[in-house]
């Protein structure tokens, strides 16, 4: 490597989007019990994690509420360093203490928080925008982009509505048109249609799975397991602290759970799309 060529370069040929390595999570005050802190076992909620997100997949993140879906998230974001083991990044070594590499390893990522996260003082246009603007990107430039983004997540008619005024269907679509805005190698999403009905629970998946057609590797945090089964795509389950990937949701029988019928989850599915 030179100089030039710095370690922390993203590789753009990688073949894993993201890798852990014998990952464990602990919070410290979740280690404490009374006035002793342990270092028991129990006291970590993700336990020796490894898995790898190939490049171009598509996984559901599903497990519990607490099981730790959203933890996992963080530590991919590079908001939460693993207490053990570590990650690599578009197939560079993550090293927790170097800003400048993570600041390079966040700009090719897009996240859906959980809760949003718009500036309430800014419009839907200019809260799209605003990852280009922190990017040190043209703006102006890039607006018809912008405005062509919003409308495909059908915010067309809304550019110049504060946030306040949007239904929790609008505000979770502008949370992805944001997340999106500067074409992410890697997007996450938090619980993405936590707050929606079924129907624009639908359409949304139908926008991830159509970037991810485009190129991107997606990672979709949710318990709504009807969605997954839907959708036929590959999960990834947190359960008691460990993972475990299966190529879809097995089916359900009882009747209540047909899931909209949206996703084309036909037999041959799971494991094909690469
Ligand atoms: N900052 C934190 N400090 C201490 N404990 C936390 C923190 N964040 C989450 N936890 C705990 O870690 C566990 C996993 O939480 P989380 O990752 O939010 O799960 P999920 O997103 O699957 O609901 C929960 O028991 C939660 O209370
Ligand atoms: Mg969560």
């Amino acid at each position: 490597m030179t100089e030039r060529d710095p370690a922390w370069m993203p590789q753009t040929a990688a073949e894993s989007v993201v890798e852990f390595h014998d990952v464990s999570l602990r919070y410290e005050a979740y280690g404490v019990r009374g006035d002793t802190p342990t270092g028991d076992e129990d006291d970590y909620i993700l336990k020796n994690l490894n898995f790898t997100l190939p490049a171009g997949s598509f996984h559901f993140l599903v497990g519990a509420s607490g099981a730790g879906k959203t933890s996992l998230m963080r530590m991919i974001y590079l908001a939460q360093k693993p207490s053990l083991g570590d990650l690599s990044l578009f197939g560079a070594r993550v090293r927790p203490n170097d800003r400048a590499q993570t600041a390079a390893l966040r700009r090719r990522i897009g996240i859906v928080f959980q809760e949003f996260r718009l500036l309430e003082h800014m419009n839907v246009f200019d809260n799209a925008a605003l990852p280009l603007f922190v990017q040190g990107h043209s703006v102006k430039k890039n607006a018809d982009d912008v405005t062509e983004l919003l409308a495909w997540v059908g915010l067309k008619h809304r550019l110049s509505a504060m946030p306040h005024v949007l239904s929790g269907g609008e505000k979770q679509r502008l949370a992805i048109a944001r997340a999106v805005v500067t074409r992410p190698t890697l997007i996450l999403a938090d619980e993405p249609t936590g707050n929606i009905d079924h129907n624009m629970g639908l359409r949304i998946m139908r926008l991830f799975v159509e970037l991810n057609r485009l190129g991107a590797t997606v990672l979709i945090a949710t318990h709504d397991e009807g969605l997954v089964r839907a959708s036929g795509m590959p999960v990834l389950e947190l359960k008691d602290g460990s993972i475990t990937r299966r190529d879809k949701l097995p089916a359900r029988r009882n009747s209540g759970d047909r899931g909209g019928g949206g996703g084309g989850g036909g037999d041959k599915s799971g494991g094909a799309r690469e």
